[in-house]
Parts: structure tokens; C-alpha cells; sequence
């Protein structure tokens, strides 16, 4: 039997008609929901009304989102990461305000761009080591470059990354994505990509002995999960990329620019890969940028004559908005302290939930380094509590995660993440600029909804069976 077709509504003329987009969007406040899923992703709409994040966000200010009703929420996702200098800076308005309200030229192509030589050089300053940039649009842009660049300065194909990496989803950074819920049904991938355990010096030194490897890829904080890299493994793999004559690629998307309390956390471990690539926070949270930085002989094996001199290009990549994105975004983090603020902030931070962890069983351990920090929980002792873990972790591995987001977004007004696929771990990362105040938001939330998940019976269970029903049943 077909389906009788749909009556769409046509668009009004004030929709056609209309540029101003505040108006727009407001406009749309109530059919939002219908509008995306009917048109767009459905999955993400059913998703939003199962978990109660369908409130109708209508303003974003620093570290601040506010619904329709005027209530405020506390953003630790932060577009995933896009949002460090907060949303809406008013540095960031005026720098892109002074490039639209100018006739500069933009896009030329057959020219030397200012704004990316500007940004190229303020960039590369935090990286001495390494002498070059190239500029993408998105992350996993970034990734694909630095691939290519490192098979190309090598003359070898083989890639080694790790188990739980996520690099990024278009085909060159998912044939290093470390997880197959991002991978299933996509197949085949680059060919000569091999994986191995995060945090294993012995299983590199394997992948890497043949020879024939032209870079391993490694995230120092992995971003699902949150796994910090252990404190020789960083120093031991560059050695070993040195001895092996592989590119080592630092994959700072969302570790750098201040992140993890270093400007990039690779700083923490005292390494100098050979390419580091650094994007999200660079657009300011306005537009979408990433720059492959790189040694000079790397580079200039892609650009190595005349005739090549577009060997690598990207055409929106060195546009002036995202270049002045990039230049103010720096001014902002210099300016304002961000990656000390970040740094202190978040030892604040994990120190509290450190301690919490004697109290609470489910409770596993918290870490992280600066503002990028993970509650990772696990199957507890006593039979009662164990007994409600079991039945939603039966049902779901990685659930119990949404025991604890949903009331945080609910009850508390945190706006949180799990940490990942099958991940018993909940993700925070702020926005640079938090205060001491909103961090005693988030400790008085985390301590109130991990003392409700210890009762049983008790609604955080309840939630958690009637996830069972939306979630896996539907
Ligand atoms: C470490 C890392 N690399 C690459 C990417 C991919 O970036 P994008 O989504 O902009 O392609 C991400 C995105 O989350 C990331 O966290």
C-alpha cells in the first residue's frame, strides 16, 4: 500500500521574501522541530523529544544558551568544542563585521592571500618547530590533507592509528576512525590503514617495523572517551616514528587552542610532532576552518616545482572570513587568558569530581586535563544498584550515560554528552571562559544527580526504564 502523499505547507512570502534571519528564526520557533525532521534528519528530532532537549534554544551568548522561555543553560558541549571563546563574541562580530562591511577582495586564487599569511604566521609562532600551514575547511578536511601530505613526503602508503580514534568521517579520515559505529556500512576504506590499542609503545613498534609506514595518527587526549594519553606514550611513540622515518601526526581538532590548560596538549608531554592539525575552536564558533601545520620539508614535498604550485588546494579554504576568524579567535585566547583559565578552571573541576568518587560507587574515576573532562562510571558492587545497571546496560551498552545527562539538561540546566558509542563515561567541554560560579553550578548538579542515581527505587532508574522502552524498543 503507498503512503498518501504529504501536504506540505508552501512557504509564506515573509519567508521568501525575508533576509533578516533573527526574524526568521523566530518565526519558526514552534514548527522548527517538524520542519528539520520532515526535511532533513528525522532520527535527530525523535532522538531530541526522547531526551527533552526540544526546548526551542533561541539565544546563545559566552557560555550560555537560553529556550524560548527564557530559561539558561550551562553549554559543556560547546558544539562540540567550537565554542571556546564562547558563543558570540563581540571581538569575533567586529573583526568579521569589518570584512563584510569592506570591498576586500576575497578568493582571488591566483594570489597570496594576507589574512592566511597573517593567520598562518600567528599560528605558527605557538609551533616553532614546525614551519608551514595549510588551510581546510573542516576537520576531517584537515585529516585527509595530512594523510596525503605524509604519503606524498614519504613515498609510502601505510597509515597506523588507534582503537577509539575519531579523526572525522569523510573517507580519508574514516579509514583512521577507530570505532565501527562510525564506520558500519561505509566500506571500503583508503587501503594500507592499520589499528592498533591507544597507549601501546610494543604494538607501534610492530605496526611500524616493516617500514612501510608513511604516518601514525594519534589524538593526546582522545575525544570519545576522553583517554589521556600515558605519560611516556606520546615521547615514546615520536621516538619510534624518528627511528621508523614515519610522519607523527598530532590530531589537535579538539585539543588545541587552549583546551586541555596548554595551547596544544601535546605541550603536556614536552612533544614536537611533525604535523599538527588544529580547527573548531579556530572559527571563533562563526566559521568553519582547520590548518595542517607542518615541517618544511614535509610541505615542500607536495609544492616541490612551479607547475605544482596548486598541487593542494581547497577552494573556499583561505576565504577572508574564516581567516579573520581565526586571527580574532587568537587575539581572544592571548587576550583573555584562555588556556590558563582553562587550565585552572578545570583542575578545579576534576579535583571535585576526583573526590566524589569515594562516595559514589557507580562512580569509576574522573580525568581529563583542562576542560576536557569525562565521569567515567562502572558496574557497582551492591546487588540493588547492580541489579538496575544490568538491566539498562543488558538493554543498551553505553546507557546508563543518559541516567545521568538527561536530568543534568532537565533539573539542572547542564547541557552535556556521553562520551561516546557504547561510553560509560559523561563528557564536559566548556567553553574556555566558565567561571568559578559555573563551576559551582556544575559540582552542585553532578553531586545531585549521582546521589539520586544511588537510590533505589528511585527516578534516575525509572528514567533509565524508560529509555529502554524509547530507545531500544523503538
Ligand atoms: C579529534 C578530532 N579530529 C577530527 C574531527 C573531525 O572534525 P570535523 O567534524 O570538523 O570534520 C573531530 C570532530 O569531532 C575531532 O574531534
Amino acid at each position: 500500500m503507498t503512503e498518501p502523499a504529504r501536504q506540505m505547507p508552501l512557504p509564506t512570502s515573509a519567508d521568501v521574501s525575508s533576509l533578516d534571519m533573527p526574524a526568521l528564526y523566530a518565526r519558526h520557533a514552534t514548527d522548527c522541530y517538524d520542519l528539520y525532521g520532515r526535511h532533513s534528519n528525522e532520527q535527530m528530532v525523535r532522538m531530541l523529544k526522547t531526551v527533552g532537549l526540544d526546548v526551542d534554544f533561541c539565544r546563545g551568548e559566552g557560555q550560555y544558551l537560553y529556550d524560548r522561555g527564557g530559561t539558561r543553560y550551562l553549554d559543556l558541549l560547546a558544539g562540540f568544542g567550537v565554542f571556546a571563546i564562547g558563543r558570540n563574541h563581540p571581538t569575533l562580530q567586529t573583526a568579521l563585521r569589518s570584512v563584510l562591511d569592506s570591498t576586500l577582495p576575497n578568493l582571488i586564487q591566483m594570489d597570496a592571500p594576507r589574512l592566511a599569511a597573517l593567520l598562518a604566521q600567528r599560528l605558527l609562532q605557538h609551533v616553532p618547530y614546525l614551519q608551514k600551514a595549510f588551510f581546510a575547511n573542516s576537520g576531517a578536511e584537515a585529516v585527509d590533507a595530512a594523510l596525503k601530505f605524509a604519503r606524498a613526503s614519504t613515498g609510502r602508503v601505510g597509515i597506523v592509528y588507534c582503537d577509539h580514534a575519531f579523526h572525522g568521517v569523510t573517507y580519508g579520515a574514516l579509514s583512521v576512525n577507530g570505532d565501527e559505529t562510525f564506520r558500519g556500512g561505509f566500506g571500503p576504506f583508503l587501503p594500507g590503514c592499520a589499528r592498533i590499542p591507544f597507549n601501546d609503545l610494543a604494538a607501534l613498534d610492530r605496526a611500524l617495523g616493516g617500514g612501510d609506514v608513511a604516518a601514525f595518527i594519534v589524538e593526546p587526549i582522545q575525544g570519545k572517551g576522553v583517554n589521556v594519553a600515558a605519560a611516556d606514550y606520546l615521547q615514546g611513540a615520536a621516538e619510534l616514528c624518528r627511528r621508523h622515518g614515519t610522519v607523527l601526526i598530532a590530531d589537535e581538532i579538539q585539543t588545541g587552542l587552549g583546551r586541555t590548560g596548554r595551547f596544544l596538549a601535546v605541550e603536556h608531554w614536552n612533544v614536537e610532532p611533525d604535523i599538527v592539525l588544529v580547527s573548531k575552536a579556530l572559527s571563533g564558533g562563526y566559521v568553519p576552518v582547520s590548518a595542517v601545520l607542518m615541517r618544511k620539508r614535509i610541505f615542500d614535498k607536495v609544492f616541490d616545482r612551479m607547475d605544482r604550485a596548486m598541487a593542494a588546494v581547497s577552494t573556499f579554504a583561505e576565504n577572508n572570513l574564516a581567516m579573520a576568524a581565526g586571527i580574532a579567535t587568537l587575539e581572544v585566547i592571548a587576550g583573555e587568558k584562555l588556556v590558563e583559565r582553562a587550565a585552572s578552571m578545570g583542575q578545579r573541576l576534576l579535583r571535585e569530581f576526583s573526590a566524589m568518587s569515594s562516595r559514589y560507587e557507580l562512580m569509576h574515576e574522573a580525568r581529563g586535563k583542562g576542560l576536557m573532562i569525562a565521569i567515567d562510571f562502572a558496574r557497582p558492587q551492591s546487588r540493588a544498584l547492580r541489579a538496575e545497571w544490568d538491566l539498562i546496560e543488558k538493554a543498551r551498552e553505553g546507557l546508563f550515560g543518559q541516567v545521568i545527562t538527561i536530568p543534568l539538561f532537565t533539573e539542572h540546566k547542564i547541557l552535556s554528552q556521553v562520551a561516546g558509542p557504547n561510553s560509560h563515561a559523561v563528557k564536559f567541554l566548556p567553553p574556555l571562559i566558565i567561571t568559578e560560579s559555573d563551576c559551582d553550578w556544575i559540582v552542585k548538579a553532578v553531586e545531585a544527580v549521582l546521589a539520586a542515581s544511588h537510590r533505589v527505587p528511585g527516578a534516575a532508574w525509572s528514567l533509565g526504564k524508560t529509555l529502554i522502552a524509547n530507545f531500544v524498543r523503538a
